[in-house]
């Protein structure tokens, strides 16, 4: 099973933007942490900070023929019709991700434009996020 993890922006940042929001691990440390727990899985990791870039990778991994997307959009959750259209042009099947509790925070983040397209989301438990939904694609 091959599957991509999906970055939008600022997660680069992880480990010092907001550690009380977003914790005190690296990207590097939650990729690493990854690949630790799915050792059989072909594991493709990819962040940009550009909405475009992050489109072209959806494409790209339906060329593929990818298994499935973990995707956290970061802000562009809130905002983009693009990623949207992209899963929903490309069907890949995606679970988004979000490390904090959006629902819990300020409105403009209680709306998704990607959930709609997404198999389900994932939201408010840290990084321990992304390991459970790589989990729903493994048990299938
Ligand atoms: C986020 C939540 C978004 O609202 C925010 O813009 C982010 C990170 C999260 O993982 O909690 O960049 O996606």
């Amino acid at each position: 099973m091959h599957l991509l993890i999906l970055n939008g922006p600022n997660l680069n940042l992880l480990g010092t933007r907001e550690p009380e929001v977003y914790g005190a691990g690296s990207l590097a440390d939650l990729e690493r942490d990854l690949r630790n727990a799915f050792p059989g899985l072909t594991l493709s990791f990819f962040q940009s900070n550009h909405e475009g870039a992050l489109v072209d990778r959806l494409h790209a991994a339906h060329d593929e023929g990818l298994d499935g997307v973990v995707f956290n959009p970061g802000a562009y959750t809130h905002t983009s019709v693009a990623l949207r259209d992209a899963i929903a042009g490309t069907g890949l099947r995606v679970v988004e991700v979000h490390l904090s509790n959006v629902q819990a925070r300020e409105p403009f983040r209680h709306l998704s434009l990607v959930a709609p397209v997404c198999v389900g989301t994932i939201a408010g438990l840290g990084r321990r996020g992304y390991g459970l939904a790589v989990r729903y694609f493994v048990e299938g």
